[in-house]
């Protein structure tokens, strides 16, 4: 036989190879892409992060997320409703206070801005979504540090734990329903859940911000509280290069009694999210941060990708790495797109 032969041979149609496997077979109409997808996201599935500025009297604008505002108390009630009617599952409060001291006083009075925002969230949605709170200093410190300074400067963990007790207890005095770990202190779940089981709360929930890295994707979110931050959160958040290390903060985290660990940021971390995801005995989430929301809405305004296209996959692929529920910007959004 010579080469003419083979080659009259495919003319002819019959084709050189005839592969065994065709996964394209599944892929063929859309009916049967959605009978076989191995994941879905959910309204449910998804939690909103809101901004509530003390003082402020009317919504403000972020330049760099475009789309998500500072609410006043009355925008916040609204868009907490309207998010609520869309279906998704939370919703997490951080508060932006007017004024800021050294210990963050205003993050443990009861009508302190966060601790207001919390009850009103409460009062418009009740049981209905998930009320979150961001238990964390930074947003209330003159110095912008996740906890109180030493006399070095340094932030000290254990008499942080005692500021962030109080705080707990003031949440769940509001009546939110799953506090929301997120200063990276050690032994901060156990802090708190030891304090909320002695004053009654033992059905609050904890979420711990379990592998939370030091990440330049927090930029946009730092403009969104007015930061006042010099330098940075490395002797406390995660270094980047950690992939281990992200499965022993969860793992203890679970063992001082989490309800639920989380990731953050999301994209750069799905491995992290995957291997936790893999042993965690409880829920887990991931937070899709300000800075993965501003790179897509910006390449979206410039027409480079396909915005809608390009949110829906990125929650999608947070959720296949393992995440039972997402906090997202584009939570009442998507959520709309999905009913
Ligand atoms: C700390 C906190 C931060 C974010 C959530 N909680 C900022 C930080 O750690 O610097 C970032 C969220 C985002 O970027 O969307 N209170």
């Amino acid at each position: 036989a010579s080469a003419g032969t083979a080659l009259a041979g495919r003319a002819s149609g019959v084709p050189a190879v005839r592969p065994v496997d065709r996964p394209r077979r599944l892929r063929a109409t859309s009916a049967l892409r959605g009978l076989v997808s191995e994941h879905r996201v959910h309204p449910r599935d998804l939690v909103l992060p809101m901004f509530v500025k003390e003082g402020a009297d009317a919504p403000l604008a972020l330049g760099s997320m475009p789309g998500v505002v500072q609410h006043t108390m009355d925008s916040l009630r609204r868009a907490a409703v309207e998010a609520a009617e869309a279906g998704i599952g939370g919703l997490m409060l951080f508060g932006v206070p007017a004024v800021r001291d050294a210990v963050g006083t205003g993050a443990t009075e009861p009508d302190g801005i966060l601790n207001a925002g919390l009850r009103a969230l409460v009062e418009e949605v009740g049981d209905a979504v998930v009320v979150m709170s961001d238990l964390c200093l930074d947003e209330f410190t003159d110095h912008g540090h996740c906890g109180v300074l030493d006399g070095a400067g340094r932030v000290d963990n254990d008499a942080t734990l005692v500021r962030y007790q109080d705080m707990a207890l003031a949440q769940a005095a509001t009546g939110a329903h799953m506090l929301g770990l997120s200063g990276m202190m050690d032994g901060q779940v156990a802090a708190v859940r030891e304090v909320l089981d002695r004053d009654g709360y033992t059905d609050t929930s904890v979420l711990a911000y379990s592998a939370k890295y030091s990440s330049a994707f927090y930029g946009p979110f730092r403009d969104a509280v007015e930061s006042q931050l010099q330098g940075d959160r490395r002797t406390y958040q995660m270094d980047p290069a950690n992939r281990r290390e992200g499965l022993r903060e969860a793992t203890l985290d679970l063992a001082e009694g989490a309800d639920v660990v989380m990731v953050k940021p999301a994209m750069s971390y799905l491995d992290v999210l995957a291997d936790v995801a893999e042993v965690s005995p409880v829920p887990v989430a991931a937070y899709q941060v300000s800075g993965e929301y501003a790179m897509i809405e910006a390449a979206a305004a410039n027409g480079w990708i396909d915005r809608r296209r390009a949110i829906e996959e990125s929650v999608l692929g947070i959720k296949r790495a393992g995440a039972d529920f997402v906090l997202t910007y584009w939570a009442t959004e998507l959520a709309g797109w999905l009913r």
